[in-house]
């Protein structure tokens, strides 16, 4: 089983916190994806929000997967480091008039519109340059994730996607609407989803809509499911690659695609989580009232998942093998929900011991802020320190 290893040695000489990618995780990660998306003829797109650090996207690039974006600077992102614009897919529910012509300047493989005035303005844009933008349709699926309710996506209430309800009036559009053609139906219900019933009552949902989109005579040649598999962040080292076939073969059983159909996907945090970890350096042990606090030298600044959805990373100390002790573990940023974890076992710690913050490969670097004029952190590769 594949470990990520820790240049111990090396990160005794780099200045903390920085991010740390075992590119060899990552790489086993994406054989395991192309293996099994390849065995179904799935196509996947990764979804660049999650990391777009240089190294990773490199890896991730050569392994041959598409690119999902929701920005310019994504799209842009993605064509830099190599990724064929005929694999990107832009979505987003406020995309900029500078952004869609962009995509549309790229010819990127499709836009999946999130409601009636963007695809006006896709189609007016298209026209000012003589082109024809393929898109899909996002549609909100009424789906739940199960998952916490800020990444949760396909809930009516949520801002994303066209209601169902409204799509014979979307649909009655396309006629005049001369600069797009309809390629496909797009979803996305929500991210870190372990239950995965969710994603098999999403595949009930698109089967219902591919009748109701053959009633209509309107042949779709793609649906795009999203992503959101989730990935084991309390035991990084037991379950260091989420089961991607388990996953793939839910869609492979409860999907009904029709022929010349072909099936994408969006993964973001299950290619790239358990690659990345933070590293930061204990800079005090404090004796609070009745529990001690580890002081890191890393704070939201740098991983701001646990202090915005109380998600749990696990914690390692890498300096020592100490018995066990409590800590709420802790950021130097002056704010209370700058804590990584309350009461926390880990080996007995001091100032110096360098701690890694674990699965932090996905949504940790990307999210990184500058609040209290902190630095951006660094980023190093085991390519670079394990030579
Ligand atoms: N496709 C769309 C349209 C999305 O909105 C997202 C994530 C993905 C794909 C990729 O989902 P994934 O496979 O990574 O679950 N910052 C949050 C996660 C936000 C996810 C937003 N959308 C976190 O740290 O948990």
């Amino acid at each position: 089983m594949i470990k990520a290893k820790y240049p111990l040695d090396k990160f005794s000489e780099i200045q903390t916190p920085f991010y740390y990618y075992d590119l060899d995780v990552l790489r086993t990660t994406l054989d395991e994806i192309t293996l099994h998306a390849k065995k179904n003829d799935f196509h996947v797109h990764y979804a660049m929000k999650a990391n777009v650090n240089s190294s990773v996207l490199k890896v991730i690039k050569e392994a041959g997967l598409g690119a999902d974006c929701v920005s310019g600077g994504e799209v842009e992102a993605a064509l830099n480091a190599g990724v064929s614009a005929s694999k990107v897919v832009f979505a987003g529910v406020g995309k900029a008039d500078w952004e869609i012509n962009l995509g549309l300047e790229n010819d990127i493989f499709c836009f999946n519109v999130e409601s009636v005035p963007e695809l006006e303005v896709i189609n007016e844009l298209a026209a000012v340059k003589n082109k024809c933008a393929n898109v899909a349709l996002r549609i909100n699926p009424n789906v739940s994730a199960h998952t916490h309710h800020y990444i949760t996506t396909g809930l009516s209430e949520n801002k994303f996607g066209i209601n169902m309800s409204d799509l014979d009036h979307v649909i009655d559009l396309f006629p005049s609407l001369k600069n797009v053609k309809l390629i496909g139906i797009h979803f996305h219900i929500g991210s870190q989803i372990t239950d995965m019933t969710s994603f098999q009552g999403l595949c009930v949902r698109v089967n219902e809509l591919q009748q109701y989109f053959i009633t209509k005579k309107i042949k779709l040649e793609h649906i795009n499911v999203g992503g959101g598999l989730g990935i084991n962040y309390e035991h990084p080292n037991h379950f260091p690659i989420p089961d991607f076939e388990a996953y793939f073969k839910i869609f492979r059983d409860h999907l009904q695609l029709l022929e010349h159909q072909t099936l994408h996907f969006e993964l973001g945090r299950a290619v790239v989580a358990q690659c990345g970890s933070l590293i930061s350096r204990v800079l005090y042990i404090k004796q609070g009232s009745s529990k001690k606090f580890a002081i890191l030298d890393a704070g939201f600044t740098e991983l701001i998942r646990p202090a915005l959805y109380q998600a749990y990373h696990h914690i390692e100390n890498l300096s020592s093998d100490l018995p066990t002790e409590p800590y709420d573990v802790v950021g130097p940023i002056c704010e209370s929900s700058d804590t990584f974890a309350k009461g926390f076992v880990m080996n007995e710690t001091k100032r110096g011991d360098i701690i890694a913050l674990r699965s932090a490969g996905a949504y940790g670097e990307i999210m990184a802020s500058q609040y209290n004029l902190r630095k951006l952190p660094k980023a190093y590769n085991s390519d670079e320190l394990l030579k």
